[in-house]
């Protein structure tokens, strides 16, 4: 059931009321808690209507809860979304993350998580975003977003808002300690999709693990196992937000992602 004090209101303001709550919320989700968030299930009945995900990727997310598809979007594609991502960065328009929400200026812990993120959400506003600063992240977001579209056509998913954003973790052992990406208690995101846009770490070099930031998620039937995921260049992720906890460990290199969030 998908019931909260205020899912009367309009999602912006749930986000607003969120972001006041303490970071602790998030790091001391228990077992039980995550469980009354519904998990996504996925009904895909004409696979043949497919044409970015494969069948065997949408039953992967139904069970164990995530999927990695790499090579998707091309490495000519990437190195220009990179180079978008990291004038962002070098021109200071992305600030140290907060918790908990999106306005959160106030719960910044970075021993919590020391990334720095800006939000991409009204990245079509070509009055708040020039054409100089959006660039070809826009088509980035669009081409991520077309997945919401098509898990809604060919899946049954009836998902319409979205929350985007742009994170680097500067490289000093930065990192973002486990948590879940939904919270109890509001209207939530259900799926966490996140794009690497690190044109310097390739899955075939064996030098590329000692960079770190590896994206650890924890498997949602067992309280040991997990799978490391490397932040490899053109290496899309989906997995769901309401199942699994997940870790960035130390990173030793700018680590750039996309991650678009589907509500
Ligand atoms: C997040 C997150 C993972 C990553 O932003 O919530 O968990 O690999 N990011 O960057
Ligand atoms: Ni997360």
């Amino acid at each position: 059931m998908e019931s909260s004090a205020f899912s009367f209101l309009p999602l912006s303001v749930q986000m607003n009321i969120l972001s006041m709550v303490d970071s602790k919320t998030q790091k001391e989700m228990t077992t039980s808690q995550r469980e009354l968030l519904p998990r996504v299930s996925l009904q895909c009945e004409d696979a043949s209507s497919l044409t970015i995900l494969s069948k065997e990727e949408i039953e992967l997310f139904n069970t164990t809860g995530f999927f990695v598809k790499d090579d998707f979007l091309g490495i000519e594609n990437l190195r220009a979304y990179y180079s978008n991502a990291e004038q962002l960065f070098e021109n200071g328009k992305m600030r140290p993350a907060g918790m908990g929400g999106q306005s959160s200026e106030l719960w910044k812990d970075s021993s919590v998580r020391s990334d720095h993120i800006v939000w991409l959400n009204d990245i079509e506003d070509r009055e708040k975003w020039s054409e100089e600063e959006a660039g070809c992240l826009r088509k980035l977001v669009q081409k991520v977003k077309l997945i919401q579209t098509e898990l809604n056509q060919s899946c049954n998913f009836d998902s319409h808002e979205t929350q985007i954003q742009l994170t680097c973790y500067p490289g000093d052992g930065s990192r973002y300690v486990r948590h879940l990406d939904s919270y109890v208690g509001a209207t939530t995101r259900r799926i966490t999709c996140l794009y690497y846009l690190n044109p310097e770490y390739s899955a075939k070099d064996p030098e590329a693990k000692k960079l770190g930031g590896d994206l650890r998620i924890f498997h949602h039937d067992s309280d040991s196992e997990f799978t490391d995921i490397s932040p490899v260049g053109d290496r899309l992720l989906v997995f769901q937000s309401r199942l699994l906890e997940h870790e960035v460990l130390p990173s030793y290199f700018k680590r750039f992602a996309i991650t678009v969030w589907f509500y």
